[in-house]
């Protein structure tokens, strides 16, 4: 049956645009999938000009939300746009608030993040800048549901990504993005069979 995604995102869009192009714009063999809107927190975020420049037909919705007094009117106009459209996952993609417990807890196994370190290491902001700052050879990047606790949800697929002596901050950035797009929609369809993400290996 049908699923339909909703996708929050705050700034460049990379990672929402490459779901737009693998479930929306490309819909061969995707058929399972829905993008039913883009939200984002961020008037002027560039994700917003891009998404409607690649799928038009997309709904996005803008809901200021920058300070924590914003939250709460915040969550209660995703709660209606996820009632309306029948949303089944929360998908986010670069979004840059902490959803509330509360709203978190109302959906469980439905809300998905990317986050670009390989978890439970490196939690939290600036992950690919404190990876290369630690020092460590290998970094990578996490799919997993998001729960109460901030990067802390079941993980659903990483893959590992090596720092190598020449590389810079930017590269790795490079890299690290090259890795998200290639297993962000990999995690979807891997989390759409149901399977138990503790058990799953790819
Ligand atoms: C990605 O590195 C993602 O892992 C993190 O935020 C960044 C968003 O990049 N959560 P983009 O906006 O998708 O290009």
């Amino acid at each position: 049956m049908k699923k339909n995604f909703i996708i929050l995102a705050s700034g460049n869009g990379s990672n929402a645009l490459n779901l737009i192009n693998k479930f929306y714009t490309d819909k061969n063999g995707c058929g399972d999938i829905e993008i039913a809107a883009v939200v984002s927190n961020i008037a002027d975020a560039p994700v917003i000009e891009k998404v409607k420049k690649t799928a038009p037909d997309i709904s996005i919705f803008v809901i200021p939300f920058t300070v924590l007094s914003e939250r709460d009117a915040f969550e209660k106009e995703l709660g209606d746009i996820i009632k309306k459209y029948k949303v089944d996952y929360i998908i986010l993609a670069g979004f840059m608030k902490i959803l509330s417990k509360e709203f978190v807890s109302k959906f469980p196994y439905q809300i998905i993040n990317i986050h670009p370190s390989l978890l439970p290491a490196f939690k939290g902001r600036e992950a690919i800048k404190k990876a290369f700052e630690y020092g460590v050879k290998y970094t990578g990047v996490t799919v997993h549901y998001v729960t109460s606790e901030i990067d802390a949800g079941p993980i659903i697929c990483q893959e590992i990504v090596g720092i190598d002596d020449s590389d810079t901050v930017g590269t790795l950035e490079a890299k690290i993005h090259k890795t998200e797009h290639k297993i962000y929609p990999v995690a979807i369809e891997i989390a759409l069979t149901g399977a138990d993400p503790r058990r799953r290996v790819i």
